[in-house]
């Protein structure tokens, strides 16, 4: 073998588990592993994951932060208007080089995989051809996802749509939209119909920017649903953001999750966006503006957490640590249940690997041998801590090692150092 981990705990709870690795695929999982490896690893009881995986991201604009001008107000508006002023200016090599920065603080976070949108409204097409570059250098450590995003709308922008389809024959993955950002609701719906057309046609996946809104009859929700299930693009279509539903009628909410779970349609909410960008409108009592994440997990629905933002027009913060989107999706759901924390990290990890679609993200045997080790012992624990991510594994090899942050101390009768793990052992 190339790489063993010894007494590993697993995000599903077994513990005392054997890894062992080979060919850069995991080759057997089980107790007290008879087997030898080139490199050997302690786990030591702690939890060793598939990577943490950010299904909604915008790569394009990342690590952007005052340029050219910060963003005054912090609203959504004024972060669309200064993504407007930074568009004309930016260059290549720049874009270039802010994805990499951001493709290191990724994966020395253990995240592995991101499906980024990148802006199709620039008739030059630079960003699509920067992150395609991107996505070819960082693919030996990293699966980068690319998502055709027509921002400034697909028809209130005149060369949206020959925009989307010529970035999509440049080797885009999946087709965006903006449905609530079109000038009326019915041009909306027809850019969902037109959109969700293009991608049957052409055998793509589906993930539109979808009533980010605080507005309740913001409904663009239902015409993905309803567009997906009429041209069998089930498990392929994703609604991101959903902020509308957060406002929704209840009455209307109980027809609409059932037709979004028959559609097969997953749902991206990104916690730490959507409750600084939304309710920014009321006064008190003022909305989280986050969309319904227990409501849908328990209709059946796919839900997953996104980052959306790093350092952009829209957010000031972050890092690439979707340990903290879990954490801040977890306070803004009131998803505080046993279970339901465990949710949390589930949708940061194997939830969004299912709506990417990766292929051999996992524990078993043939899955490839992706994972992170993390100094917790428990999923719940991960989150609490943002845990540290002592070895970040692909493929079979360590490609970031992080070391156990440790506080000396000089307290009398106490222990040396600190642990921030409950019941270390
Ligand atoms: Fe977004």
């Amino acid at each position: 073998m190339d790489l063993l981990i010894r007494n590993a705990t697993l995000p599903d709870g077994r513990s005392g588990v054997d890894i062992a690795m080979a060919d850069g695929r995991i080759q057997a999982v089980g107790s007290a592993l008879a087997v030898s490896a080139a490199q050997e690893i302690d786990a030591g009881g702690n939890l060793v994951t598939p990577p943490l995986v950010d299904a909604h991201f915008h790569m394009d604009a990342t690590l952007s932060y005052g340029l050219p001008r910060v963003n005054s107000s912090g609203t959504l508006l004024e972060g669309i208007a200064l993504w407007g002023e930074l568009k004309p200016v930016l260059t290549q090599e720049a874009l270039v080089a802010r994805a990499m920065q951001y493709c290191d603080w990724a994966v020395a976070r253990g995240l592995l995989a991101i499906r980024s949108h990148v802006d199709i409204c620039d008739d030059r097409l630079l960003a699509v051809e920067a992150l395609l570059h991107v996505k070819r250098q960082v693919a030996p450590y990293l699966d980068l996802q690319l998502v055709a995003f027509p921002q400034d709308g697909l028809l209130r922008s005149p060369s949206a749509f020959a925009n989307l389809k010529r970035a999509i024959a440049m080797g885009v993955d999946v087709v965006g939209g903006i449905p609530h950002f079109e000038r009326t609701m019915a041009d909306g719906a027809e850019s969902v119909r037109l959109l969700c057309e293009f991608a049957a046609e052409k055998g793509l996946r589906v993930d539109m920017h979808c009533d980010e809104s605080d507005d309740p009859m913001s409904r663009h929700i239902e015409t993905l649903a309803f567009h997906a299930q009429r041209l069998g693009l089930q498990g392929r279509v994703t609604g991101s953001h959903l902020t509308s539903m957060h406002s929704m009628d209840n009455y209307y909410v109980s027809k609409l999750l059932p037709l979004i779970r028959e559609a097969g349609v997953a749902a991206i909410a990104n916690p730490l966006i959507n409750i600084t960008l939304q309710g920014r409108h009321d006064s008190y009592p003022k909305r989280r503006g986050m969309t319904r994440v227990p409501e849908m997990l328990a209709a059946g629905i796919d839900v997953a957490f996104g980052h959306d933002c790093v350092m952009d027009p829209w957010y000031s913060l972050g890092s690439g640590d979707m340990l903290e989107v879990a954490h801040m999706g977890l306070h803004v759901a009131q998803m505080t249940g046993q279970e339901a924390m465990h949710a949390c990290f589930l949708a940061v990890t194997e939830t969004p690997a299912r709506i990417l679609g990766l292929s051999g993200y996992g524990l078993t045997p043939g899955c490839n041998a992706d994972l992170v080790v993390l100094d917790a012992r428990s999923t719940v624990e991960a989150i609490r801590l943002r845990a540290g991510r002592r070895y970040v594994i692909r493929r079979g090899k360590v490609i970031s090692q992080s070391p156990a942050i440790q506080a000396t101390l000089a307290l009398p009768g106490r222990p040396a150092t600190v642990d921030f793990r409950l019941h270390p052992g």
